[in-house]
């Protein structure tokens, strides 16, 4: 994982270790996030809960798309192929759920438990291919490390 992630994952391990409530500790990973890299200008966190994702914190604007059902938009193809998406341009998608019209770039990375995906973490950027295989990485860690959160909010 990239250095400039390393502070950040270390910051959000030492979040998830707290007892505060569990949505308390996931507000605070993803406001960590966007605090250390700005080109997350929204990040959040959507649960899967009975075959859709249901939005749970966030940091950003707030989004229409507080419920996605499995294999729509970008978050809900990611569930149902099992698959991370890393989205240079948005407006090169047919099946795209616009949270806002700047919008351009978007990745989503599961949380999985085990073999069972739980949840998934998902941010939006304006610029246009602001996500790569580095910010998937460092998502993919941080997944790990909320995925007894999501479990717990689940
Ligand atoms: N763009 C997402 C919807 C969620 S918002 O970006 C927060 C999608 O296409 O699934």
């Amino acid at each position: 994982m990239q250095e400039r992630f390393a502070g950040t994952v270390r910051a959000i391990r030492e979040v998830a270790a707290t007892d505060a409530p569990p949505t308390d500790r996931l507000q605070e990973a993803m406001a960590l996030i966007q605090q250390d890299h700005p080109h997350y200008e929204w990040v959040g966190v959507y649960i899967l809960r009975d075959d859709a994702l249901e939005l749970g914190p966030f940091v950003g604007a707030p989004t229409e798309h507080t419920e996605i059902p499995i294999g729509r938009g970008v978050c809900g193809t990611a569930a149902a192929t099992r698959a991370n998406q890393i989205i240079g341009d948005v407006r090169k998608l047919d099946n795209y759920l616009a949270c806002s019209a700047t919008v351009r770039s978007e990745i989503v990375v599961l949380v999985w438990d085990r073999e069972e995906i739980i949840g998934e973490i998902d941010a939006d950027c304006d610029e246009v291919g602001a996500f790569t295989a580095a910010d998937e990485k460092f998502l993919t860690v941080v997944a790990a490390i909320l995925a007894p959160l999501v479990r717990a909010v689940q």
